[in-house]
């Protein structure tokens, strides 16, 4: 029986400083791992880094991740937060982007992203990270921010290498 993981209480919507962002997502991700050691089930992976990741980036209004469900398209799949689009094809949006390019997209002010959607009108920045297994894209993690500039490199690349570990059975996640 899990008990979630153990991070001071932060109220949701509330942009810490960067430098506190990070030591809180460092302070997570040992945590982070020990929960989904040995798990190699893609939804039972994605639905507990969905919950876990919500908790320890207090400032998102939605996190979770979009599968790839044929060559050039995403559906929904596990997340946190207010209601998301079912399926966004790659040609559209941050999620898009990332899936088309297999690059990570950091956006600081989703309103000057072209093609962005607006699945909640809160939403002022993004990021959204490749997840793939092998050489594979198998789906994407986005994260919402209802501020502007809610995400920085530094937690991308955390993020990044988390997603590598735990997506790639070879590695030790
Ligand atoms: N904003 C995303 C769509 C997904 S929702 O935000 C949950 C995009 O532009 O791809």
């Amino acid at each position: 029986m899990s008990e979630g993981i153990l991070l001071a209480k932060v109220a949701r919507g509330t942009l810490l400083p960067e430098a506190d962002r990070v030591a809180r997502l460092r302070e997570a991700l040992p945590q982070i791992e020990a929960v989904v050691k040995g798990e190699t089930d893609d939804v039972a992976l994605q639905a507990t880094l969905a919950c876990l990741l919500w908790e320890t980036l207090p400032q998102t209004n939605w996190c979770g991740f979009y599968r790839r469900v044929g060559d050039r398209m995403l559906a929904v799949g596990p997340y946190q937060g207010s209601l998301g689009c079912l399926r966004i094809p790659f040609e559209r949006g941050v999620c898009g982007a990332c899936a088309r390019t297999g690059r990570t997209q950091l956006v600081p002010d989703v309103h000057a992203f072209p093609g962005h959607i607006a699945c909640d009108d809160a939403t002022r920045s993004e990021l959204v990270i490749p997840v793939t297994s092998g050489e594979r894209l198998v789906a994407v993690l986005d994260l919402d921010c209802p501020h502007p500039d809610g995400f920085s490199a530094a937690e991308a690349r955390i993020l990044e290498a988390l997603l590598a570990r735990c997506f790639n059975p070879v590695a030790d996640c």
